[in-house]
């Protein structure tokens, strides 16, 4: 099996206390720390079900024991495995994986022998903009070419279902490289598939162009209507079925996650996208 597709719904996730503090065992201490730290109870469920789904991984698909995974990030964030490196284990040697989370998903993306980016957007009116104005902020994220497909459609919410589209993919292909918020965005240019989206089915004529030529190494899976079908939705259960505690657990960091309110209370949605 060479390729693992998993999503677990951290928005609606309640965590019951014995559910957060066993988790909070299951993860490295600094990333504990790190998920302690956030003043938005929505922001530190979707990062610890990220924690949760990497070691997750880790352990059921390339063969590591739980307690012997150490997930070290990159200069600029992105996560890898960092022990045990057993040389000679194909599986850790060309395992790629990527994780992503916002709005009501945290995702796993995971491919043998191909470099992997994933990115899952919640689809948001622009909070105190209008959209042409939204657009405006934005005009250098984008190429002429990508503005004009999507500003294409007559409605405001298709135009920014097309913006959203364009932002994830550019996302996933700044993730499968690595690069972070240092990479010219102008430099890729996607060429969408003109097939309409529809419930369970995966898009894999997008094009990217690289530099103005277009790049013939990369696949891009592009959306799937929430739910996202394409991908295993996982339960609590499923996702700590292999965990095992690494810390002591911690009363006073279920108390901590008790007090946080869920999210600021502007948030505006309408839908998800993946
Ligand atoms: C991390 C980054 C690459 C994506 O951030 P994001 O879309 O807000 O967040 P996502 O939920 O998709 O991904 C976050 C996860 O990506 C992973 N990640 C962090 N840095 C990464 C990097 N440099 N490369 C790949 N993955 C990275 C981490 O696992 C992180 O989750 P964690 O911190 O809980 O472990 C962000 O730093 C960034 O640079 N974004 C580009 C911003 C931009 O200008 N976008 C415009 C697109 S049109």
């Amino acid at each position: 099996m060479g390729s693992v597709r998993w999503a677990f719904r951290c928005g609606s996730w309640t965590p019951s206390r014995s559910d957060w503090l066993f988790a909070a065992r299951c993860v490295q201490r600094e990333e504990k720390d790190r998920i302690g730290q956030f003043v938005f109870a929505k922001d530190a469920k979707s990062a610890m079900a990220g924690r949760l789904l990497l070691r997750k991984f880790v352990c059921e698909r390339m063969g590591i024991p739980w307690s012997e995974i150490k997930l070290e990030r990159t200069p600029r964030g992105k996560p890898y495995l960092a022990a045990p490196l057993r040389i000679n284990s194909d599986s850790v040697r060309f395992w790629s994986f990527n994780l992503s989370h916002q709005g009501d998903f945290a995702v796993l993306a995971a491919e043998l022998g191909m470099q992997v980016g994933v990115d899952v957007m919640k689809i948001t009116m622009p909070g105190s903009s209008s959209v042409p104005e939204f657009f405006r902020i934005m005009t250098r994220q984008f190429t002429e070419y990508e503005w004009s497909i999507i500003q294409s459609p007559s409605s405001e919410d298709q135009q920014l279902a097309a913006f959203y589209r364009h932002w994830a993919l550019k996302e996933s292909f700044i993730k499968a490289i690595g690069s972070g918020l240092g990479f010219n965005l102008q430099r890729v240019e996607f060429h969408l598939s003109s097939e309409p989206l529809t419930q369970g089915q995966v898009l894999r004529q997008t094009k990217m162009h690289l530099d103005e030529e277009e790049e013939e190494d990369w696949m891009f899976e592009p959306p799937s209507l929430p739910p996202p079908t394409t991908f295993t939705l996982l339960s609590f259960s499923e996702l700590i079925a292999s965990a095992s505690p690494l810390t002591e657990e911690d009363p006073s960091y279920w108390e901590s996650f008790q007090m946080k309110a869920e999210a600021p209370q502007r948030q505006r949605d309408t839908r998800t996208s993946v």
